[in-house]
């Protein structure tokens, strides 16, 4: 009996030894791939842009990462990131369709849609309807102002006290994308926002992580209770409701939002719809939404905390402001063009932000070509944005908070071509004017009214952020007072 034991398992030992996984030909290279494992002990499931940086020293800037069976290749630096990301646009621009993805999102909606005309149509979409909002009344500028009342009204409450912005700015930036999507705002303790910002977060970290990888190679764990399957219903149930109460109101050809809007494409387009459905509408709006939301107060919080602790740039901040917006009652997004300085700070902190480090995880589209390695059609990318927005040789103080990296000589504010923190390509973030402008909006109108300093007990301030697919700055408090010019 024991000696069968035995037999059995030094037969299972050679047979695992035998399908041991090989890179296929000319694959771009990597740690020894383990049986069944591949390469999960070589990258940490809690924070793996450490050793995504340490692989990048041995593997150069391609490589590739077996996540249990299944390769997957990061790409590292400008050079490569352009290379796939925008000489190979099309090749690079799916987006993975395990089953967990197909579970969660039924392969509806944009950010996670594949490489295809449902994509692209709904893309097309977004980025025209947020455009026409920039202009006549009710314009982007005034939504996001609707909502800096409120953070202005709290910022007063909380003068001269140890304030943590957190969730502030996280309500914030979450009604100003309903604002968009919705024509309305949530009070701050609003049981749907709470819900479903709650949710969306969980669904994220889940669908661009390992564990998304684990769950289509592992078939054990889809059976465990995870506890997101449920919250996602819930979700879907709450923006069922918002939806039918839009149909009731709604005044054809008159469209107060995107939902409107969206409802009016639908009434077009008639008995021939396309890739659009009120189904659509339901997952794109959440995706909208999600993608609004963390990503902006994240870059915002990583702001402040860097302003409030580097208190000559403040100033300098302020000096400028107060100057350029001389006489006037609130900027404007086209001010920007008279502060250099105030932009340089602004895209300072998106680089040290590295809000969306690993961005979204794209797909091979076919069988292609990077940096002279093969990558087969449906092959995993991981692109390591981090990597490009702190390369050395690429900026001027790589590693340091300066906001002399975005100016000139003249002191004119520039953009290198390694700022990508909203990445690059077709896939690049749909929603980027309308975060420029919060940031700037925000940043301004704030800094304007309110000094922002450190407690003079909080210690010295931690920059390190927490890892996610967006990089959160650990709750910090701040305090606010007046300005003495306001
Ligand atoms: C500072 C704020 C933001 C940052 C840093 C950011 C960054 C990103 C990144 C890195 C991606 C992935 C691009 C890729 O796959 O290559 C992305 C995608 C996307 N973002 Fe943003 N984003 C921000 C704000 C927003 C806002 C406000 C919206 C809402 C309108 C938005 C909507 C989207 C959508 C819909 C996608 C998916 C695009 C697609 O798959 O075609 N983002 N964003
Ligand atoms: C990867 O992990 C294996 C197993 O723990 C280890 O032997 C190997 O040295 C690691 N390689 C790298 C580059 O981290
Ligand atoms: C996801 O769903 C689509 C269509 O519903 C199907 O063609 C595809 O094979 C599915 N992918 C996986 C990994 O199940």
């Amino acid at each position: 009996m024991f000696g069968t034991i035995i037999l059995l398992w030094i037969c299972v030992v050679f047979v695992i030894l035998q399908l041991k996984s090989r890179r296929p030909k000319n694959f771009p290279p990597g740690p020894p791939i383990l049986p069944i494992l591949g390469n999960i002990l070589n990258i940490s499931l809690e924070n793996p842009l450490k050793d995504f940086e340490r692989l990048r020293k041995s593997y150069g800037n391609v490589y590739s990462l077996y996540m249990g069976p299944k390769p997957a290749v990061v790409i590292n630096g400008m050079e490569a990131m352009k290379a796939a990301m925008v000489y190979k646009a099309n090749d690079f621009a799916g987006r993975p369709q395990d089953l967990f993805i197909n579970e969660t999102t039924q392969r509806k909606g944009v950010i996670l849609a594949d490489y295809g005309p449902g994509w692209k149509e709904h893309r097309r979409f977004a980025l025209m309807t947020l455009r026409n909002f920039g202009m006549g009344k009710n314009s982007m500028e005034d939504r996001i102002y609707g909502e800096i009342k409120y953070v202005i009204r709290q910022l007063e409450t909380s003068i001269g006290k140890p304030f943590s912005p957190q969730l502030m700015f996280h309500n914030a930036a979450s009604n100003i994308i309903c604002q968009v999507l919705f024509g309305r705002r949530f009070e701050y303790d609003d049981n749907f926002i709470k819900v479903i910002v709650g949710c969306f977060t969980e669904n994220a970290k889940i669908a661009n992580g390992p564990w998304a990888m684990l769950y289509d190679s592992l078939p054990m764990i889809r059976g465990l209770p995870l506890p997101f399957n449920k919250a996602f219903k819930n979700v879907e149930k709450l923006a069922k409701g918002l939806l039918v109460e839009h149909k009731k109101t709604r005044v054809p050809g008159d469209p107060r939002d995107f939902v409107d809007c969206y409802m009016d494409e639908l009434d077009k387009r008639g008995e021939d719809p396309a890739s659009f459905s009120e189904e659509q509408l339901r997952m794109f709006a959440l995706d909208l939404h999600f993608a609004g939301t963390d990503t902006t107060s994240n870059t915002i919080l990583t702001g402040f905390l860097y302003l409030s602790t580097y208190p000559h740039i403040q100033e300098r901040c302020q000096q400028e402001i107060d100057s350029a917006l001389e006489g006037k009652d609130r900027a404007s997004f086209d001010d920007r063009h008279n502060m250099p300085y105030m932009q340089a700070v602004i895209h300072e902190v998106q680089r040290v932000a590295n809000t969306v480090p690993l961005s979204v995880f794209h797909c091979t589209t076919k069988d292609t070509e990077l940096m002279g390695y093969s990558l087969p059609k449906g092959t995993l990318v991981i692109p390591n944005l981090g990597s490009v927005l702190n390369e050395e040789g690429q900026w001027k103080f790589p590693n340091e908070f300066n906001p002399e990296n975005f100016l000139n000589d003249k002191r004119e504010f520039f953009k290198p071509e390694a700022f990508m923190p909203f990445s690059a390509g077709p896939r690049m973030c749909l929603g980027e004017s309308l975060a420029r402008m919060e940031l700037f909006l925000i940043l301004v109108t704030l800094l304007r009214k309110f000094k922002f300093s450190w407690p003079e007990d909080a210690g010295e301030p931690n920059y390190a952020p927490v890892y996610g697919v967006t990089l959160t700055p650990k709750p910090y408090n701040m305090i606010v007072t007046l300005r003495d010019s306001q």
